[in-house]
């Protein structure tokens, strides 16, 4: 299969409006010259982007606001990228987590969690897929997961399960494709510096981040060459490999009390006057 080529197509990204995602678009379009469909919430944020891309990097670009924790926006969302038949990638990047206890984790925002990291992504798959299987068109799809969905993380149990099913789901379906010129990839980060490592819980895990850039930079080139899973950096590869060998009882007891010890410190600083 040959690799995706973005220049002068169409490609969507769910989350453009920071982040990893604002990161992979900035990347689409300056180095690879793609024409972008970008979705978030954030109006602003994404026309910023959209002035930015168009008068710098000299591609076309459209915008998507729409709310993937609801049904309906996800649907309209579909029906708007697959009205022209143009689109060639999409990088389903949109995400939420929930850093403490899982105790006081409010019912609304499991939902809202759920539905945003699991169900869009399943909605978004499902249609697309659909689309290029019927059409036989070139094509891709790469969804971001997380190393959490690989070595489930304390203190972020939920979010550790929603990138863990859409593992599983993604290259398990990309086993059932049948259109050669269509690939479906999975990309597995480990903590990134992003607004959702911003909160004060993540404080003191700042040093274990990966900037930014490097991040959104390997997620392209594994989605260019249709890896069907991939971790970015090579101690996170490493530290993957040797951890298979290990009890994960042990290695999450670990991380379980690194991630405890910052959430402590957070509150500390937050308590003093
Ligand atoms: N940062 C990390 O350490 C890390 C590590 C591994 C994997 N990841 C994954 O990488 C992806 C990007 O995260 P990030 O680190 O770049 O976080 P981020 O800076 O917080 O960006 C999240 C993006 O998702 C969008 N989003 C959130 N909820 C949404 C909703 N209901 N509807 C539409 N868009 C929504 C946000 O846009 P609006 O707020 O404008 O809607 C924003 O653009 C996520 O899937 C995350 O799980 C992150």
């Amino acid at each position: 299969m040959s690799k995706l080529q973005f220049k002068n197509k169409w490609v969507l990204v769910t989350g453009a409006s920071s982040g990893l995602g604002e990161e992979m678009a900035r990347q689409l379009a300056f180095q690879h010259g793609a024409n972008l469909i970008l979705l978030a919430r954030r109006k602003d944020k994404l026309k910023q982007l959209k002035a930015e891309l168009e008068k710098e990097a000299k591609v076309s670009v459209k915008i998507i606001v729409a709310d993937l924790s609801k049904l309906d926006d996800v649907d309209g969302a579909i029906d708007q990228l697959l009205a022209d038949g143009q689109l060639y990638g999409a990088i389903l990047n949109a995400g939420v987590t929930y850093f403490g206890k899982h105790s006081e984790l409010s019912w609304e925002q499991f939902q809202t969690m759920l539905q945003t990291n699991v169900v869009s992504v399943v909605q978004f798959t499902s249609s697309l897929v659909s689309h290029f299987e019927a059409t036989g068109k070139e094509g891709g799809i790469l969804i971001v997961s997380s190393l959490a969905g690989i070595l489930p993380v304390p203190y972020q149990s939920v979010y550790s399960g929603t990138k863990s099913f859409i593992l599983s789901f993604a290259t398990a379906l990309a086993h059932e494709i049948k259109n050669k010129q269509f690939s479906l990839s999975v990309y597995a980060p480990g903590g990134i510096v992003t607004e959702m490592t911003a909160g004060e819980n993540f404080h003191d895990l700042q040093g274990w981040l990966m900037p930014v850039k490097q991040a959104a930079k390997e997620g392209i080139n594994a989605f260019r060459s249709r890896k069907l899973v991939h971790i970015p950096g090579v101690m996170n590869r490493v530290g993957n490999f040797f951890l298979k060998f290990l009890p994960k009882r042990l290695i999450m007891g670990k991380m379980g009390k690194v991630y405890e010890k910052s959430m402590v410190k957070a509150e500390q600083r937050n308590s003093k006057p």
